[in-house]
């Protein structure tokens, strides 16, 4: 298990809920330090010159001692954690929508490199989740599950890491997020060691994904040190056959009755990021409201190589 760093700025503590996630508190004083270089490029900027957002990666990582960047790597890749939540202050006016992109983009490139999400078109996406909804996935359905899965299982893009910020939040109960770390889960050993589950499976994705081709891969593999990983989305696997079907059907059943879930409510202005390989994660249902409306950022990337 990592050491907790002690960096200027920060407020590092284990999550209250999983002494496996690490919890990030921004103070204000840094919130304020940040305020200057994050001005220097609008979010246009952001998003047509690459380099700008490693601009303000570094501004993050000047004002947190040159430390941040470390612990980030360090937590995001050790099996023991691999999850982070960065906290701001919810009272503080400083924060709005414009700010948080950027605190994202900052992490995000402290964390690696973005991948191109094919939803926006853009490193990163914003989208809402509202009372009605007429898209093909799971992702916008307010009052459905999500199931535990992990992201990039359709796409080429390797995807070591994700990112989600709640950016806005209005009338609503419910929709908790829900995480679980592999080796946590119950039936990882039996599922994991499963011939079917070491298969290719075929994976594609509903038009709105904007993916228009298909990928092949197993639900599970092994990582260098032998440890089990996870790619894996109840949505998007194409069986073949009934014995991939009812595989399917055992993993899903088997992650959604987990006792080992953690279930949490994660305030506006947070800003969680964790390991694609080992961490699952979903979202519960939420209380019907036809004023409902949650705004999420996603950025999602690759370690850097070296
Ligand atoms: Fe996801």
């Amino acid at each position: 298990m990592i050491n907790l760093a002690n960096i200027n700025g920060l407020k590092i503590s284990q999550n209250n809920n999983s002494k496996r996630i690490i919890d990030i508190e921004l103070k204000d004083e840094l919130v304020d330090k940040l305020i200057f270089p994050f001005h220097k490029f609008n979010v246009t900027a952001l998003e047509y010159k690459p380099f700008t957002r490693f601009t303000i990666a570094k501004s993050l990582d000047d004002l947190t001692e040159n430390k941040l960047s470390n612990f980030l790597k360090l937590t995001l890749r050790d099996r023991d954690t691999g999850c982070a939540i960065f906290k701001t202050n919810n009272n503080n006016k400083k924060i709005d929508d414009i700010f948080l992109t950027k605190l994202s983009t900052a992490i995000a490139h402290l964390a690696g490199v973005p991948n191109y999400d094919s939803m926006s078109g853009k490193y990163y996406v914003r989208f809402q989740v509202k009372h009605e909804d007429q898209s093909d996935s799971y992702l916008r359905k307010a009052y459905i599950n999500m199931d535990l899965h992990t992201d990039g299982t359709y796409v080429k893009e390797i995807t070591d890491w994700l990112l989600m910020s709640k950016i806005e939040e209005k009338n609503v109960e419910g929709g908790e997020t829900t995480l679980l770390h592999l080796d946590d889960w119950e039936h990882c050993e039996e599922l994991s060691k499963d011939p079917i589950g070491r298969q290719n499976f075929i994976w594609g994705a509903p038009k709105s994904k904007n993916v228009d081709y298909k990928v092949e891969h197993p639900v599970f593999t092994n990582d260098k040190k032998g440890k089990v990983q996870i790619s894996y989305i109840d949505q998007f696997p194409e069986p073949k056959n009934m014995e991939q079907g009812n595989f399917l059907q055992k993993l899903s059943d088997a992650l959604e009755e987990s006792k080992n879930k953690i279930i949490s409510k994660l305030p506006v202005g947070s800003v969680i990021v964790s390991n694609n390989y080992f961490w699952l994660h979903g979202r519960k249902p939420f209380k019907q409201n036809k004023n409902l409306c949650r705004e999420l950022l996603r950025i999602r990337g690759s370690f850097f190589i070296n």
